[in-house]
């Protein structure tokens, strides 16, 4: 199944909402270190329900904020949540980026980098619109470390890369973005019950659910344009 179909069928569930509500707890740590001034242009990839623009736009004052989805019933839930003229969603996909050279001051993903077809062009995409001394906030909880999240990929037909931390360095460097940080950022909202009421539907065991969430978290791999 396409990006499109997948991701479509997602937003009319309403999961866009979902997925904003789960992402929130790492998501605005990263977002709290970006560093952004008044008046940039910011691009969020991946944007499903918006949220993480229109904070960035309400906290940082920012100039104008995009935000780029494959599907486009999510473009069009993100855009029913705002009325502010300085956000904007497009339809759009990672591999061919619609904007300029030197368009964007930085560049937000969360939970998103992962499923694109080839992410190595989708780096060397954003090098391009980031202008120099731009940055790239790529969160992912996807990926080699996090073992519990391995078997996503047999619940999404859209084929997910699964990198771990040092290929992320890699990568990154390759297409041209200087590493400035990388972390792990833990989530330690998410509901956690005692020990008496595992297993649950979801976890065998109440340690692979701190490991997941307390420990694990976002990986953040923070890139600088040159
Ligand atoms: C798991 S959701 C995350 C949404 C949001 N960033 C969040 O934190 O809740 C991934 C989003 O990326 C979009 N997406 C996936 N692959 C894409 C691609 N190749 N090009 C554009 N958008 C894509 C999907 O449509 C979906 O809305």
């Amino acid at each position: 199944m396409s990006v499109r179909a997948e991701f479509d069928a997602w937003a009319a569930d309403g999961r866009d909402r979902g997925m904003e509500d789960r992402h929130w707890a790492t998501a605005k740590h990263a977002l709290g270190r970006m560093p952004v001034e008044p008046g940039d242009v910011v691009l969020d990839l991946g944007c499903g329900s918006g949220y993480a623009g229109r904070a960035i736009r309400d906290t940082y004052d920012a100039g104008t904020v995009y935000g780029l989805d494959g599907a486009p019933k999510m473009a069009e839930n993100a855009a029913s949540y705002t009325d502010d003229p300085q956000v904007g969603y497009v339809v759009g996909d990672f591999g061919s980026l619609p904007f300029a050279t030197d368009a964007i001051d930085h560049v937000w993903s969360m939970e998103a980098f992962y499923y694109a077809a080839d992410p190595h062009e989708t780096l060397r995409e954003i090098a391009r619109v980031l202008r120099p001394g731009g940055t790239f906030y790529c969160g992912v909880n996807f990926y080699e470390e996090n073992v519990h999240s391995h078997e996503w990929q047999d619940r999404i037909s859209v084929e997910m890369t699964r990198w771990d931390a040092g290929e992320y360095r890699e990568a990154f460097r390759d297409a041209g973005l200087h590493v400035a940080e990388q972390d792990t950022i833990p989530d330690r909202e998410v509901d956690i019950p005692d020990e008496s009421a595992f297993p649950t539907d979801d976890w065998e065991r109440r340690e692979d659910m701190v490991e997941r969430y307390r420990e694990f978290g976002t990986l953040l791999t923070v890139g600088v344009a040159e």
